[in-house]
């Protein structure tokens, strides 16, 4: 049976490096998992109202993260955090209290930035907002991208050499991973 992935980019840009990066790590994914790219450019602004009646598209937004057996998380970084949108979107699938639909779910950080230290504070940051909520999230290797134009080739695979075995490398401990939690 298939092992699916719910994928958080944190990027609503058309052309997010982010976006590009993960669809060429999915390529390197064995076929038995499925990847799904969460909506999450129609979501509210989160407000603790909400938690009286949710809205429709943040209760999609549970479903799909519960309804998945992982999670991948590609991010780029603003401001050395995490974008306002991902953690707008985890906010929002993280209540009503006690309704968590991240609880327990298996993860992985990875993103790619044009700075020089390649998403690495916001992981950071990202890290530490997982671990409150209960998301076993692959330690090792971790995955700072810098991106250059020449990263991603015109067929979207990763176009080096060193980086697509780096990148296969981190995929092969994900699935992995993901495959120890799986039911
Ligand atoms: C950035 N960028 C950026 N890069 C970085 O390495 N560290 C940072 O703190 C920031 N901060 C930041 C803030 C804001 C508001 C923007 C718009 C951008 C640059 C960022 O890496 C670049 O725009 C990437 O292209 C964003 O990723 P996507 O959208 O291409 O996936």
């Amino acid at each position: 049976s298939q092992i699916k992935i719910a994928v958080l980019v944190g990027s609503l840009r058309a052309d997010s490096f982010n976006r590009r990066l993960a669809r060429a790590v999915e390529k390197l994914a064995p076929d038995d998992f499925a990847f799904r790219h969460l909506q999450l450019n129609d979501l509210p602004l989160y407000s603790q109202d909400f938690d009286a009646a949710y809205p429709a598209t943040a209760t999609r937004l549970k479903k799909d993260v519960e309804g998945a057996d992982g999670l991948l998380f590609v991010t780029p970084e603003y401001n050395r955090s995490i974008p306002g949108v991902l953690k707008n979107a985890i906010d929002i699938a993280s209540r009503p209290w006690g309704t968590n639909s991240f609880a327990g779910k298996p993860a992985a950080v990875i993103g790619t930035s044009i700075g020089s230290t390649g998403t690495a504070m916001a992981q950071q940051h990202l890290r530490n907002v997982l671990a409150y909520l209960d998301v076993p999230t692959l330690a090792q290797p971790e995955v700072f991208i810098h991106f250059r134009d020449d990263l991603i080739a015109d067929d979207g695979s990763i176009a080096s050499d060193g980086t697509r075995k780096f990148l296969q490398g981190f995929v092969d401990d994900y699935v992995a991973w993901i495959r120890r939690f799986a039911r």
